[in-house]
């Protein structure tokens, strides 16, 4: 898979493209990442890449010229899955729009800024817009991160088979079941029985009992199928 980010601050994206398992998947070059800078499609000699609203309002808005500039360069060079820009008003981000992006060959993410970019970019260019919180950030940078991290762990061979994405939550609508590890006692707390009783089946079981109930409590909303998070 190729994920390329448009950004007006790339510096904001090193940390999670340059370590841990994201950078273990392109080192494994199953995931190619580019991140491009926007400053560098600006206009003139500052390279300009944001302006004064029309009708007048606080905050600046992001050019539609750089954006296009460098949108029509990518979009000449491969064709993408979908060209996707990160805003709050987007579809909330969920495990199954990770999943569903998974599978896409190229994908082009938009990170906005300020008070957000020339709507005519939004009209002619882009086929998604992804949120990922009711919660307004500075930039889509961290809402791009987000999406990296969520997609490309599910990307084949890039987690191990003792970190299978298939266990996770939400992957079945279920929350996880609790887990433990070494000392089995821990400050008069101990490990459920089950666990140490090796016996395969009736771990399962318990597990996924665990799983029924924790998300019975916690998200209901996920059994009843009215999740606020479709
Ligand atoms: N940009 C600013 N806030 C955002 C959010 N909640 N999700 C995606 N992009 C954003």
């Amino acid at each position: 898979m190729r994920i390329d980010i448009i950004s007006a601050v790339p510096g904001i994206l090193d940390g999670v493209l340059n370590y841990s398992i994201v950078s273990r998947a392109r080192d494994k070059g199953l995931a190619e990442i580019h991140v491009h800078n926007l400053h560098d499609f600006g206009i003139g000699k500052y390279r300009q890449i944001d302006d004064y609203p029309f009708g007048g309002g606080a905050g600046m808005v992001l050019m539609a010229e750089p954006i296009s500039r460098c949108i029509e360069q990518l979009k000449s060079e491969r064709l993408y899955d979908e060209v996707i820009y990160l805003t709050p008003d987007g579809q909330t981000f969920n495990q199954s729009a990770a999943n569903q992006l998974s599978l896409a060959g190229n994908l082009l993410l938009l990170c906005g800024h300020y008070k957000g970019i020339d709507q005519r970019i939004r009209d002619l260019y882009i086929s998604r817009e992804i949120s990922v919180g009711d919660y307004v950030l500075t930039g889509g940078e961290l809402a791009a991160a987000i999406i990296v991290d969520a997609v490309v762990r599910l990307l084949p061979g890039v987690l191990g088979n003792e970190e299978s994405a298939l266990t996770d939550t939400f992957q079945d609508q279920l929350l996880a079941p609790p887990v433990y590890t070494r000392p089995e006692r821990f400050r008069d707390l101990t490990v459920p029985e089950v666990l140490l009783s090796g016996d395969h089946a009736r771990i399962a079981a318990w597990r996924l009992e665990q799983s029924h109930e924790r998300t019975q409590k916690l998200r209901p909303d996920l059994l009843s199928g009215t999740s606020e998070h479709p």
